[in-house]
């Protein structure tokens, strides 16, 4: 990274295929169990708002959206590993919400792992509150993990 992107102010642009390979790096990095190529596929292809996060070609994160009507589903939200800790998970989450919120959506929800302490208090952080649990949702080590499904208003 050098000093005129660290200049410069973390952006959102949409993700596309040619973004792929660093978004799995960091997909591969940060998850036990990641996203496939195939996933972020099919999310392109579906027309999810699909989105990566950084200055210019540093890569802090990216994140997957289906909006359906006036609800949009926050399917992946992640921060590179080196680039934790720093706000960016905060700063990400808040230009979506902005972004969906402009193409109409009033209400995002999303699932977390139980386990994922960090995500928890991010959006906790965030004004999400719990609407429900979704049972062995997750794939885990010892089986499956239920997931938590929280929603706020946007
Ligand atoms: C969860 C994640 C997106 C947070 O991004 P981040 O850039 O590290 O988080 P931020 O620095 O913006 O911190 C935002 C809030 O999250 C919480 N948080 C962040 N890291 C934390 C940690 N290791 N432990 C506990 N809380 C943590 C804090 O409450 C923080 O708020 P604060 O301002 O009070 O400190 C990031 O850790 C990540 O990508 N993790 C792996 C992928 C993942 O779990 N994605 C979410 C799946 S639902």
């Amino acid at each position: 990274m050098n000093a005129i992107w660290r200049a410069e102010r973390p952006a959102l642009t949409p993700m596309t295929r040619d973004a792929l390979a660093a978004v799995l790096a960091v997909e591969n990095d940060i998850y036990e169990f990641p996203w496939t190529r195939g996933n972020f596929l099919d999310s392109l292809d579906a027309g999810y708002s699909c989105w990566l996060y950084g200055c210019g070609a540093d890569l802090l994160g990216y994140a997957v959206v289906m909006l359906a009507v006036d609800e949009a589903h926050l399917l992946n939200l992640s921060v590179a590993r080196a680039a934790q800790g720093r706000g960016h998970g905060r700063a990400l989450l808040a230009e979506l919400c902005t972004v969906v919120r402009d193409h109409g959506a009033r209400t995002m929800l999303l699932e977390v792992r139980p386990s994922n302490l960090a995500g928890r208090a991010l959006y906790a952080r965030a004004g999400f509150l719990q609407v429900g649990l979704r049972r062995g949702y997750y794939p885990a080590r010892d089986g499956r993990e239920d997931a938590l499904v929280l929603r706020r208003a946007l």
